[in-house]
């Protein structure tokens, strides 16, 4: 009988939103994988997230404090480790915030994912190239830019950024393309949608309404509310995210969505009626009159779509989770998790939600 052999697989940015969700789905359904967890705990990563986990997956989990820049520290890593596999989720995330501070994305989401790239190249190559290492970049489908009413991102669709946070992408997801061609890197580019689901930080759309609703705060839309997005279910993007290390060809990309295009406005409604429904508001009480509409995202992209019927084709990948399920998965998790909202609600959320929202017009209740 063969045994399988344990895999050791480096996460970076594993204590954020998707990073946690991943780390978390992924010693559940597999059980011969060790994870180190590489982050550096800015605003958006928790270390918090992991405590409840029982000890045959906490023991298989292992945390680093550290940043992807640092060289000697992944050095040290890589050499201690032998690692088969890096699935690098570490970035900055949040568009707002890379308006109004674009360096920090230039600094993390190209230098980090650079200097991981020479690490990983060095170590593959000590080791004499084995077949099955994967470096695994998750990018965005923002690289591409804004669609208009009709049409989809393929993997063929030619860059675009608009934003501080989608240039830096861009350029990460072209140096891992480089690494491929010119050294011959086993890396593989994920390019998703937008996800929501549990762990989330408070400052993306999703969680920020559910918890403004919940509070009764305002609800502040950018511009007309008719941006649309592609929402896909985070537990849909780890699960996408495994079949490509265990099964994506190197040098390739795969788009990964949700086929589920939502206005934001029309997210907004559903999120205020179903909390509604249960917290018992009814009549003049009902959540939607705290909507309001704010002056627009500089730069905001109209609509994103993904075709990802490659990854379905190749990988047999799609998704399993229903939006409306998944959206009152995601309502129970945020209502039954009050202490982990106020545990990541430091001063310097208070600090972003005032620096963000203060100058819009319309944001008074
Ligand atoms: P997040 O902001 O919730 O988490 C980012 C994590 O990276 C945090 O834990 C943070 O502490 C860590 N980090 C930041 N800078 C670091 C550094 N220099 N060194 C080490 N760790 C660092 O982000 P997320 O929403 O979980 O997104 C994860 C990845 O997926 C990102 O690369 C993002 O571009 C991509 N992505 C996100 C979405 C989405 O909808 N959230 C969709 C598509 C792709
Ligand atoms: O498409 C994938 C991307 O999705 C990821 O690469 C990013 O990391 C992730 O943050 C997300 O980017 P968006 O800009 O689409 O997500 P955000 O939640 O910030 O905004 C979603 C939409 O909601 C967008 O059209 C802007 C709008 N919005 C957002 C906020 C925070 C509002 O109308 N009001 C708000 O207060």
């Amino acid at each position: 009988m063969e045994i399988n052999k344990r895999k050791r697989i480096l996460v970076t940015g594993g204590s954020g939103f998707i990073g946690t969700n991943f780390i978390r789905h992924t010693l559940h359904v597999k059980p011969d994988w060790d994870i180190v967890n590489l982050d550096s705990l800015t605003y958006a990563g928790n270390p918090h997230n992991f405590q409840d986990l029982k000890s045959d997956q906490s023991g298989r989990l292992h945390f680093v404090l550290g940043d992807v820049r640092n060289e000697n520290l992944l050095s040290q890593l890589f050499s201690q480790n032998n690692f088969d596999s890096v699935v690098h989720f570490a970035a900055e995330s949040h568009v707002d915030r890379s308006i109004l501070g674009p360096k920090v994305f230039l600094e993390t989401n190209v230098n980090g994912t650079f200097a991981l790239l020479g690490e990983s190249l060095r170590s593959w190559e000590d080791r004499k190239r084995p077949n099955d290492f994967r470096f695994l970049h998750v990018s965005t489908d923002e690289v591409y830019g804004s669609l208009g009413p009709h049409g989809y991102f393929t993997e063929e669709t030619p860059y675009n950024p608009s934003s501080p946070y989608s240039a830096s992408k861009a350029a990460s997801d072209h140096f891992v393309k480089a690494y491929f061609h010119t050294y011959n890197l086993p890396a593989i580019i994920t390019n998703c949608s937008n996800n929501y689901g549990p762990f989330q930080f408070p400052e993306k759309l999703l969680p920020l309404m559910i918890l403004n609703i919940i509070e009764q705060k305002p609800l502040p839309i950018y511009g007309d509310g008719k941006n649309i997005r592609d929402w896909l279910f985070v537990l849909d993007h780890c699960e996408a995210i495994l079949q490509v290390i265990e099964r994506g060809v190197p040098g390739n990309t795969y788009n990964i969505g949700g086929n589920s295009e939502r206005q934001n406005i029309d997210i907004v409604h559903l999120l205020c009626d179903l909390l509604d429904k249960r917290l018992g508001r009814s009549g003049k009480d009902t959540s939607r009159r705290l909507i309001r509409f704010v002056s627009d995202r500089p730069g905001h992209d109209r609509r994103y779509a993904i075709d990802a019927t490659k990854i379905e084709r190749e990988l047999g990948w799609s998704p399993q989770f229903k939006f409306e399920e998944a959206i009152n998965i995601t309502l129970d998790w945020y209502l039954g998790n009050m202490a982990w909202v106020k545990s990541v609600r430091s001063g310097e959320y208070r600090k972003w939600i005032e620096d963000n929202y203060e100058d819009r017009e319309n944001l008074s209740i």
